[in-house]
């Protein structure tokens, strides 16, 4: 519309009524053309990057192209100054051996692994877990099939409500978002597993069978690793409360994301620089690489091992551990050759319980102060409607105190922070 004010001043100038009359007839006609074109384009975004990646475009469609501060080459310095780099900074995360960890002679140096990967990079890479593998190629099969489908049949799970049980979309709110994500999503509810499997898409028709198995593995592996982690951080005793909580109830979130070849890659990105809401995170991954990790200063792309789950520590654990395990500013790169596609799990309590820092991490008197007020789902969602979002991520709205290098590499990356979910 911002093309019409131009012509009408000009027009204005003119000096007959007739001319004015014919001028106004052509703005008139300009701006209609204009609006049927907005309207196509945005029947375009509606049905996602995939279909614009089949479709053949050789340039980017504007509402993907990011600002350049925030454009994946475009990285801070620990200095904070912006610097232009291409070279992409592999990184091969630290690495937990379940089959280790299950070994009762093993299990201290394999806790000890664990511990370190959730205090520095806040990721680690889980090998021997013994989740079936046909479970594992089972579900990134299935997911390829569901984008797949015609887009009626995918078009059914679209919702604007982005507490829906089930919702299929692009970037993470069309709707609402001013510089779209080169991402199409589908998001399930898996808790409780038995009552929402129902509700999950019909087609394909393995989908829910397929899905709700690699759901409960997923689940099963988040306990095990959140039982390594709190007996890590709290020992033994003090674990079995928490550990005991999950068992009752919990929540579990799954979302399946479909990263299509790009035109112009350096322009976009697949997901902004966040850092997950829940305790822990599961990520399975294909073989395309594109994941990366803020760490110093820097984003780090994760090798993929195959059959590995990546795991991240969420903003709840960062809480939970009053700030000794830390909750990492991470993205996605997408590039112009090779599509990829990640099933991400997130893991936590159930929304409506308030965490707060563990009593055993925090001693006033011994030079362990409270780090992070208490907060909840409620406390999220009043962050997200809030101006806060633009300039700090939901954790440093909760921090009390402020540890200077983690705050900064919040801080360093790009202007759009934004929660996964
Ligand atoms: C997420 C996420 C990483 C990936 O869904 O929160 O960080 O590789 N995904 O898709
Ligand atoms: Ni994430």
């Amino acid at each position: 519309m911002s093309l019409v004010a131009a012509p009408m001043a000009a027009v204005v100038d003119l000096a007959t009524s007739a001319q004015l009359q014919q001028a106004t007839m052509e703005v008139e006609e300009e701006a209609k053309a204009e609006q049927q074109q907005e309207s196509y384009s945005s029947i375009l975004l509606m049905k996602g990057v995939r279909h614009l990646s089949d479709s053949g475009i050789t340039r980017l469609p504007d509402r993907y192209v990011l600002p350049a501060p925030d454009r994946p080459d475009a990285g801070a310095g620990h200095d904070g100054l912006a610097t232009t780099t291409t070279s992409v900074v592999k990184v091969k995360l630290p690495v937990v051996d379940l089959a280790r960890l299950r070994d009762p002679s093993q299990r201290a140096a394999v806790l000890q692994t664990l511990d370190a990967a959730c205090r520095g990079y806040g990721f680690f890479q889980v090998v021997n877990h013994g989740v079936d593998g046909d479970v594992i190629a089972g579900m990134l099969d299935v997911a390829r099939r569901f984008f797949e489908l015609p887009l009626p049949e995918r078009a059914r799970y679209m919702s604007p409500d982005v507490r829906a049980a089930v919702r299929y979309g692009t970037s993470f709110n069309q709707a609402k978002d001013a510089v779209l994500c080169w991402r199409d999503f589908l998001k399930l509810a898996c808790h409780p597993l038995r009552d929402v499997v129902a509700s999950w898409p019909r087609e394909p028709t393995d989908l829910r069978d397929v899905a709700s198995r690699y759901a409960a593995a997923s689940h099963g592996l988040f306990m095990e690793l959140m039982e390594a982690a709190l007996q890590a951080l709290l020992g033994m005793a003090a674990a079995a409360g928490v550990l005991g909580e999950l068992a009752a109830a919990s929540s579990h979130m799954m979302t399946v994301n479909c990263y299509p070849a790009c035109p112009q890659p350096e322009l976009t990105l697949g997901m902004p620089a966040h850092s997950d809401y829940g305790l822990f995170t599961l990520v399975l991954q294909d073989h395309v690489e594109g994941l990366q990790v803020m760490h110093a200063g820097r984003w780090l792309t994760v090798d993929p091992i195959p059959g590995a789950f990546v795991v991240n520590v969420g903003d709840h654990l960062e809480i939970l551990s009053n700030g000794a395990y830390k909750s990492v500013l991470h993205r996605v790169r997408v590039n112009s050759t090779r599509p990829r596609m990640s099933v991400a799990s997130f893991h936590s309590l159930p929304a409506e319980r308030v965490v707060g820092p563990a009593p055993e991490l925090v001693d006033e008197a011994a030079g362990k102060p409270r780090r992070y007020m208490d907060t909840d789902f409620a406390t999220f969602l009043a962050y997200l409607a809030s101006a806060d979002g633009k300039d700090k991520t939901f954790l440093q709205s909760r921090m009390l105190l402020h540890d200077h290098d983690h705050d900064h590499d919040h801080c360093a990356a790009a202007s759009i922070l934004r929660p996964s979910n």
